[in-house]
Protein backbone atom coordinates (compact mmCIF):
# COMPACT_ATOMS: atom_id res chain seq x y z
CA UNK A 1 0.00 0.00 0.00
CA UNK A 2 1.42 3.48 -1.15
CA UNK A 3 1.86 5.88 1.80
CA UNK A 4 0.75 8.62 -0.38
CA UNK A 5 -2.96 8.22 -1.32
CA UNK A 6 -4.15 9.73 -4.44
CA UNK A 7 -7.92 11.04 -2.86
CA UNK A 8 -9.64 8.59 -4.89
CA UNK A 9 -7.65 5.66 -3.91
CA UNK A 10 -9.90 2.15 -2.35
CA UNK A 11 -8.58 0.37 -0.06
CA UNK A 12 -8.50 -3.35 0.21
CA UNK A 13 -9.86 -4.82 3.69
CA UNK A 14 -10.16 -8.26 5.75
CA UNK A 15 -11.47 -8.06 9.44
CA UNK A 16 -10.45 -11.14 11.23
CA UNK A 17 -13.09 -11.19 13.71
CA UNK A 18 -15.91 -10.24 11.71
CA UNK A 19 -18.81 -12.30 13.63
CA UNK A 20 -17.54 -11.00 16.68
CA UNK A 21 -18.88 -8.30 18.82
CA UNK A 22 -16.06 -5.58 17.80
CA UNK A 23 -15.68 -7.15 14.47
CA UNK A 24 -19.70 -6.05 13.96
CA UNK A 25 -19.09 -2.65 15.58
CA UNK A 26 -15.88 -2.19 13.22
CA UNK A 27 -18.27 -2.76 9.95
CA UNK A 28 -20.52 -0.29 11.79
CA UNK A 29 -18.18 2.27 12.09
CA UNK A 30 -16.50 1.75 8.50
CA UNK A 31 -19.77 2.09 6.97
CA UNK A 32 -21.10 4.95 8.98
CA UNK A 33 -17.84 7.20 8.99
CA UNK A 34 -17.72 6.42 5.15
CA UNK A 35 -14.09 4.73 4.81
CA UNK A 36 -12.95 4.50 1.52
CA UNK A 37 -13.72 0.60 0.90
CA UNK A 38 -12.42 -1.71 -1.97
CA UNK A 39 -12.73 -4.83 -1.98
CA UNK A 40 -13.99 -6.63 1.62
CA UNK A 41 -13.01 -9.34 3.33
CA UNK A 42 -14.61 -11.10 6.27
CA UNK A 43 -13.50 -13.81 8.15
CA UNK A 44 -14.39 -15.90 11.82
CA UNK A 45 -13.17 -19.09 13.19
CA UNK A 46 -14.74 -21.06 9.94
CA UNK A 47 -16.76 -23.38 12.44
CA UNK A 48 -19.95 -21.58 11.59
CA UNK A 49 -21.15 -20.33 8.36
CA UNK A 50 -21.73 -16.87 9.58
CA UNK A 51 -23.43 -14.57 7.18
CA UNK A 52 -23.16 -10.68 7.41
CA UNK A 53 -25.01 -8.32 5.62
CA UNK A 54 -22.64 -5.35 4.71
CA UNK A 55 -22.89 -2.27 2.34
CA UNK A 56 -25.86 -4.20 0.83
CA UNK A 57 -24.04 -6.90 -0.17
CA UNK A 58 -23.85 -10.48 2.09
CA UNK A 59 -20.60 -11.89 3.03
CA UNK A 60 -20.13 -15.46 4.19
CA UNK A 61 -17.16 -15.70 7.12
CA UNK A 62 -14.88 -18.37 6.70
CA UNK A 63 -11.15 -18.85 8.87
CA UNK A 64 -8.31 -16.61 7.14
CA UNK A 65 -5.78 -17.82 5.35
CA UNK A 66 -2.40 -16.55 4.48
CA UNK A 67 -2.96 -16.07 0.94
CA UNK A 68 -6.28 -14.81 1.29
CA UNK A 69 -5.39 -11.88 4.13
CA UNK A 70 -2.18 -11.27 1.51
CA UNK A 71 -4.87 -9.89 -0.83
CA UNK A 72 -5.98 -6.82 1.35
CA UNK A 73 -4.40 -3.42 1.82
CA UNK A 74 -5.16 -2.93 5.78
CA UNK A 75 -6.25 -6.29 7.32
CA UNK A 76 -8.05 -5.59 10.84
CA UNK A 77 -7.17 -8.22 13.45
CA UNK A 78 -10.37 -8.14 16.19
CA UNK A 79 -10.10 -11.98 17.02
CA UNK A 80 -8.11 -14.24 19.24
CA UNK A 81 -4.06 -13.29 20.15
CA UNK A 82 -3.45 -16.95 18.72
CA UNK A 83 -4.95 -15.59 15.20
CA UNK A 84 -2.57 -12.78 15.64
CA UNK A 85 0.49 -14.50 16.35
CA UNK A 86 -0.24 -16.25 13.03
CA UNK A 87 -0.77 -13.79 10.63
CA UNK A 88 0.19 -10.27 11.66
CA UNK A 89 3.91 -10.19 11.61
CA UNK A 90 4.04 -12.48 8.30
CA UNK A 91 1.26 -10.01 6.57
CA UNK A 92 3.40 -6.19 8.14
CA UNK A 93 6.51 -7.39 6.45
CA UNK A 94 5.21 -8.15 3.27
CA UNK A 95 3.80 -4.79 3.53
CA UNK A 96 0.64 -4.85 4.48
CA UNK A 97 -0.97 -2.40 6.82
CA UNK A 98 -1.99 -5.09 9.93
CA UNK A 99 -4.07 -3.26 13.11
CA UNK A 100 -4.22 -5.11 15.98
CA UNK A 101 -7.32 -5.25 18.72
CA UNK A 102 -5.62 -7.59 20.73
CA UNK A 103 -3.33 -8.13 23.42
CA UNK A 104 -0.97 -9.93 21.53
CA UNK A 105 1.58 -7.33 20.55
CA UNK A 106 0.46 -4.56 22.89
CA UNK A 107 3.76 -4.48 25.04
CA UNK A 108 6.04 -5.44 22.24
CA UNK A 109 8.79 -2.50 22.02
CA UNK A 110 8.90 -2.42 18.39
CA UNK A 111 5.14 -2.42 18.01
CA UNK A 112 2.81 1.10 18.17
CA UNK A 113 0.17 0.73 20.90
CA UNK A 114 -1.57 3.67 19.86
CA UNK A 115 -4.46 5.78 20.39
CA UNK A 116 -4.83 8.42 17.93
CA UNK A 117 -5.74 11.61 20.09
CA UNK A 118 -2.46 10.60 22.41
CA UNK A 119 0.07 9.36 20.23
CA UNK A 120 -0.44 9.00 16.19
CA UNK A 121 2.37 10.25 15.36
CA UNK A 122 4.23 6.76 16.73
CA UNK A 123 2.69 5.20 13.66
CA UNK A 124 5.30 6.20 11.86
CA UNK A 125 5.48 3.98 8.47
CA UNK A 126 5.02 0.80 10.86
CA UNK A 127 2.86 -1.55 9.47
CA UNK A 128 1.67 -3.29 12.50
CA UNK A 129 0.11 -1.47 14.74
CA UNK A 130 -1.94 -1.73 18.26
CA UNK A 131 -4.76 -0.92 19.99
CA UNK A 132 -5.31 -0.85 23.44
CA UNK A 133 -6.98 -2.48 26.46
CA UNK A 134 -10.74 -1.38 26.62
CA UNK A 135 -10.35 -0.56 30.03
CA UNK A 136 -7.36 2.00 29.79
CA UNK A 137 -8.58 3.92 27.00
CA UNK A 138 -11.02 5.80 29.38
CA UNK A 139 -8.38 7.03 31.70
CA UNK A 140 -5.56 7.62 29.20
CA UNK A 141 -7.28 9.62 26.82
CA UNK A 142 -9.58 11.16 29.81
CA UNK A 143 -6.06 12.38 31.53
CA UNK A 144 -3.07 13.17 28.94
CA UNK A 145 -3.55 16.44 28.77
CA UNK A 146 -3.91 16.78 32.30
CA UNK A 147 -0.65 14.30 32.31
CA UNK A 148 1.22 16.70 30.07
CA UNK A 149 0.78 19.96 32.15
CA UNK A 150 0.81 18.32 35.69
CA UNK A 151 2.62 15.39 35.62
CA UNK A 152 0.90 12.73 36.89
CA UNK A 153 2.83 10.71 39.05
CA UNK A 154 0.07 7.28 41.06
CA UNK A 155 -3.26 6.78 39.45
CA UNK A 156 -5.35 4.67 41.95
CA UNK A 157 -7.94 3.16 39.62
CA UNK A 158 -11.48 1.18 40.29
CA UNK A 159 -13.27 -0.57 37.04
CA UNK A 160 -16.80 -1.38 36.54
CA UNK A 161 -16.43 -3.56 33.66
CA UNK A 162 -19.20 -4.19 31.23
CA UNK A 163 -20.41 -7.86 30.35
CA UNK A 164 -19.45 -7.28 26.74
CA UNK A 165 -16.11 -6.30 27.14
CA UNK A 166 -15.47 -10.09 27.23
CA UNK A 167 -17.12 -10.86 23.90
CA UNK A 168 -20.55 -12.25 22.29
CA UNK A 169 -20.15 -15.71 24.27
CA UNK A 170 -20.23 -13.64 27.36
CA UNK A 171 -23.42 -11.59 26.40
CA UNK A 172 -25.29 -14.70 25.64
CA UNK A 173 -23.85 -15.97 29.41
CA UNK A 174 -25.40 -12.91 30.94
CA UNK A 175 -28.62 -13.19 29.25
CA UNK A 176 -29.22 -16.49 30.19
CA UNK A 177 -28.61 -15.76 33.99
CA UNK A 178 -31.39 -13.02 33.44
CA UNK A 179 -33.57 -14.92 31.34
CA UNK A 180 -33.29 -18.08 34.65
CA UNK A 181 -33.54 -15.32 37.60
CA UNK A 182 -36.67 -13.91 35.84
CA UNK A 183 -38.24 -17.32 35.48
CA UNK A 184 -37.23 -18.98 38.70
CA UNK A 185 -36.70 -15.52 40.50
CA UNK A 186 -33.43 -16.88 42.28
CA UNK A 187 -30.43 -16.37 42.00
CA UNK A 188 -28.76 -18.36 39.12
CA UNK A 189 -26.31 -21.03 39.26
CA UNK A 190 -25.37 -21.65 35.96
CA UNK A 191 -22.02 -22.97 34.96
CA UNK A 192 -19.96 -20.96 32.63
CA UNK A 193 -16.46 -21.22 30.71
CA UNK A 194 -17.01 -17.57 30.28
CA UNK A 195 -16.55 -16.28 33.76
CA UNK A 196 -15.89 -17.30 36.58
CA UNK A 197 -18.87 -16.45 39.28
CA UNK A 198 -22.37 -15.67 38.03
CA UNK A 199 -22.68 -12.11 36.51
CA UNK A 200 -26.62 -11.64 36.25
CA UNK A 201 -27.41 -9.67 39.80
CA UNK A 202 -23.28 -9.81 41.14
CA UNK A 203 -20.10 -8.40 40.39
CA UNK A 204 -16.36 -10.07 41.05
CA UNK A 205 -12.99 -8.52 41.36
CA UNK A 206 -11.93 -10.97 39.01
CA UNK A 207 -11.10 -9.87 35.22
CA UNK A 208 -8.10 -12.12 33.91
CA UNK A 209 -5.99 -14.50 35.76
CA UNK A 210 -3.58 -13.52 38.81
CA UNK A 211 -0.39 -13.23 38.99
CA UNK A 212 2.25 -14.52 41.89
CA UNK A 213 0.89 -11.30 43.60
CA UNK A 214 -2.48 -11.25 43.00
CA UNK A 215 -3.04 -8.71 40.51
CA UNK A 216 -5.13 -9.60 37.85
CA UNK A 217 -4.01 -9.72 34.14
CA UNK A 218 -6.40 -6.96 33.45
CA UNK A 219 -4.88 -4.87 35.98
CA UNK A 220 -1.62 -5.38 34.84
CA UNK A 221 -2.50 -4.43 31.35
CA UNK A 222 -4.07 -0.99 32.71
CA UNK A 223 -0.04 -0.55 34.30
CA UNK A 224 1.81 -1.35 31.29
CA UNK A 225 -0.55 -0.45 28.55
CA UNK A 226 -1.17 3.40 30.10
CA UNK A 227 3.09 3.90 30.40
CA UNK A 228 3.35 2.76 26.73
CA UNK A 229 1.07 5.26 25.56
CA UNK A 230 1.96 8.18 27.92
CA UNK A 231 5.59 7.03 27.34
CA UNK A 232 5.74 7.73 31.17
CA UNK A 233 7.43 4.07 32.62
CA UNK A 234 8.05 6.04 36.13
CA UNK A 235 4.32 6.00 36.10
CA UNK A 236 2.69 4.22 39.41
CA UNK A 237 -0.65 2.42 38.86
CA UNK A 238 -2.88 0.71 41.05
CA UNK A 239 -6.30 -0.81 40.20
CA UNK A 240 -8.94 -3.55 41.12
CA UNK A 241 -10.52 -4.25 38.04
CA UNK A 242 -14.40 -5.63 38.67
CA UNK A 243 -16.80 -7.30 36.60
CA UNK A 244 -20.00 -5.76 36.68
CA UNK A 245 -23.86 -6.78 35.44
CA UNK A 246 -23.82 -4.26 32.69
CA UNK A 247 -23.94 -4.54 29.41
CA UNK A 248 -21.82 -2.34 27.54
CA UNK A 249 -19.81 0.64 28.88
CA UNK A 250 -16.73 0.55 31.29
CA UNK A 251 -16.72 3.19 34.27
CA UNK A 252 -13.72 4.06 36.39
CA UNK A 253 -13.24 5.88 39.14
CA UNK A 254 -9.63 7.38 39.07
CA UNK A 255 -7.59 8.79 41.98
CA UNK A 256 -4.90 11.46 40.25
CA UNK A 257 -1.90 12.27 42.35
CA UNK A 258 0.37 14.74 40.14
CA UNK A 259 3.75 16.10 40.76
CA UNK A 260 3.31 19.83 40.06
CA UNK A 261 0.43 22.07 42.04
CA UNK A 262 -3.04 22.51 40.03
CA UNK A 263 -6.15 24.09 40.54
CA UNK A 264 -9.79 22.32 40.09
CA UNK A 265 -10.73 25.43 37.82
CA UNK A 266 -6.80 24.82 35.81
CA UNK A 267 -8.02 20.90 35.44
CA UNK A 268 -11.45 21.95 34.72
CA UNK A 269 -10.06 23.92 31.73
CA UNK A 270 -7.65 21.11 30.34
CA UNK A 271 -10.49 18.29 30.00
CA UNK A 272 -12.77 20.42 28.42
CA UNK A 273 -10.47 21.06 25.63
CA UNK A 274 -8.96 17.70 26.04
CA UNK A 275 -9.32 15.81 22.47
CA UNK A 276 -11.73 12.75 22.31
CA UNK A 277 -13.44 13.72 25.80
CA UNK A 278 -16.71 15.33 26.77
CA UNK A 279 -16.19 16.49 29.86
CA UNK A 280 -19.47 17.52 31.99
CA UNK A 281 -18.51 20.23 34.73
CA UNK A 282 -22.17 20.05 36.51
CA UNK A 283 -21.46 17.16 38.78
CA UNK A 284 -25.07 15.70 38.45
CA UNK A 285 -24.56 15.38 34.43
CA UNK A 286 -22.48 12.30 35.50
CA UNK A 287 -22.17 9.65 32.55
CA UNK A 288 -23.13 6.52 32.94
CA UNK A 289 -23.18 3.16 30.76
CA UNK A 290 -26.11 3.38 29.70
CA UNK A 291 -24.59 6.75 28.03
CA UNK A 292 -21.45 5.40 27.18
CA UNK A 293 -22.97 3.56 23.36
CA UNK A 294 -24.40 6.86 22.38
CA UNK A 295 -21.34 8.91 22.47
CA UNK A 296 -18.09 8.09 20.59
CA UNK A 297 -16.47 10.00 23.36
CA UNK A 298 -14.75 9.56 26.29
CA UNK A 299 -17.25 11.22 28.95
CA UNK A 300 -15.73 12.03 32.42
CA UNK A 301 -17.55 14.28 35.16
CA UNK A 302 -17.34 14.56 39.07
CA UNK A 303 -13.65 15.91 39.23
CA UNK A 304 -13.11 17.35 42.81
CA UNK A 305 -10.17 17.42 45.51
CA UNK A 306 -9.19 14.25 47.47
CA UNK A 307 -9.68 14.34 50.94
CA UNK A 308 -6.53 12.40 51.32
CA UNK A 309 -3.97 14.31 49.86
CA UNK A 310 -3.35 18.25 48.46
CA UNK A 311 -1.30 17.12 45.09
CA UNK A 312 -4.72 14.30 44.57
CA UNK A 313 -7.91 14.63 42.37
CA UNK A 314 -10.65 11.92 42.06
CA UNK A 315 -12.55 11.69 38.87
CA UNK A 316 -15.48 9.49 37.65
CA UNK A 317 -14.63 8.09 33.47
CA UNK A 318 -17.46 6.23 31.30
CA UNK A 319 -16.05 5.65 27.72
CA UNK A 320 -17.61 2.57 25.32
CA UNK A 321 -15.74 -0.74 25.54
CA UNK A 322 -16.68 -1.50 21.93
CA UNK A 323 -16.57 1.76 20.17
CA UNK A 324 -13.99 4.09 21.77
CA UNK A 325 -12.16 0.90 23.74
CA UNK A 326 -12.20 -1.43 20.30
CA UNK A 327 -13.61 -0.14 17.57
CA UNK A 328 -13.73 3.42 17.22
CA UNK A 329 -9.92 3.37 17.99
CA UNK A 330 -9.01 1.03 15.16
CA UNK A 331 -11.21 2.78 12.66
CA UNK A 332 -9.16 6.04 13.66
CA UNK A 333 -5.48 4.33 13.33
CA UNK A 334 -6.97 2.97 9.98
CA UNK A 335 -8.19 7.03 8.68
CA UNK A 336 -4.49 8.31 9.83
CA UNK A 337 -2.70 5.42 8.26
CA UNK A 338 -4.87 6.76 4.95
CA UNK A 339 -4.52 10.25 5.06
CA UNK A 340 -0.74 10.34 5.94
N1 LIG B 1 -15.16 -6.72 23.52
C1 LIG B 1 -14.47 -5.64 23.82
O1 LIG B 1 -14.99 -4.68 24.43
C2 LIG B 1 -13.02 -5.54 23.41
C3 LIG B 1 -12.36 -4.33 23.64
C4 LIG B 1 -11.00 -4.22 23.29
C5 LIG B 1 -10.36 -5.31 22.73
N2 LIG B 1 -11.05 -6.46 22.54
C6 LIG B 1 -10.31 -7.58 21.93
O2 LIG B 1 -10.85 -7.76 20.60
C7 LIG B 1 -10.84 -9.14 20.25
C8 LIG B 1 -12.25 -9.54 19.84
O3 LIG B 1 -13.12 -9.37 20.94
P1 LIG B 1 -14.69 -9.60 20.83
O4 LIG B 1 -15.27 -9.05 22.07
O5 LIG B 1 -15.20 -9.11 19.52
O6 LIG B 1 -14.78 -11.21 20.86
P2 LIG B 1 -15.96 -12.14 20.34
O7 LIG B 1 -17.25 -11.43 20.36
O8 LIG B 1 -15.82 -13.41 21.09
O9 LIG B 1 -15.58 -12.41 18.81
C9 LIG B 1 -14.42 -13.13 18.45
C10 LIG B 1 -14.32 -13.16 16.94
O10 LIG B 1 -13.12 -13.86 16.59
C11 LIG B 1 -13.45 -14.92 15.71
N3 LIG B 1 -12.52 -16.03 15.84
C12 LIG B 1 -12.34 -16.89 16.87
N4 LIG B 1 -11.38 -17.80 16.57
C13 LIG B 1 -10.94 -17.50 15.33
C14 LIG B 1 -9.98 -18.07 14.46
N5 LIG B 1 -9.26 -19.12 14.82
N6 LIG B 1 -9.79 -17.51 13.24
C15 LIG B 1 -10.50 -16.43 12.85
N7 LIG B 1 -11.44 -15.84 13.63
C16 LIG B 1 -11.65 -16.37 14.85
C17 LIG B 1 -14.86 -15.31 16.11
O11 LIG B 1 -15.46 -16.09 15.08
P3 LIG B 1 -16.70 -17.10 15.37
O12 LIG B 1 -17.93 -16.25 15.24
O13 LIG B 1 -16.58 -18.12 14.30
O14 LIG B 1 -16.51 -17.64 16.74
C18 LIG B 1 -15.46 -13.92 16.27
O15 LIG B 1 -15.72 -13.35 15.01
C19 LIG B 1 -10.30 -9.87 21.49
O16 LIG B 1 -8.93 -10.10 21.33
C20 LIG B 1 -10.55 -8.91 22.62
O17 LIG B 1 -9.65 -9.08 23.68
C21 LIG B 1 -12.35 -6.60 22.87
Amino acid sequence: MSNKPKKSQKYNIAVVGASGMVGSHLLFLLEKRKFPLGEVKLFNSGKEKTAINFLNKKYICKAPTLKELKKSDIVFFVSSEKVSERFAKKLSAAGICCIDETSQFRLDKNIPLIIPEINAKAIGLKKLISGPNCSLTGAAVALHEVHKEFKIRELRISTYQAVSGAGKAAIEQFNKELKAYCKTGKTPDIKSKVFPRAIALNLFPEVGAFDKDGHSSEENKIELELKKIWKTPALRVSSTTVRVPVLRGHALSVWVKTDKEWTIKKIEKLLLKTKGLKYFKNPYNYPTPLDAPKNLEVMASRLRKSKISTKEFQIWIVSDNLYKGAALNTVQIAEHIIKK
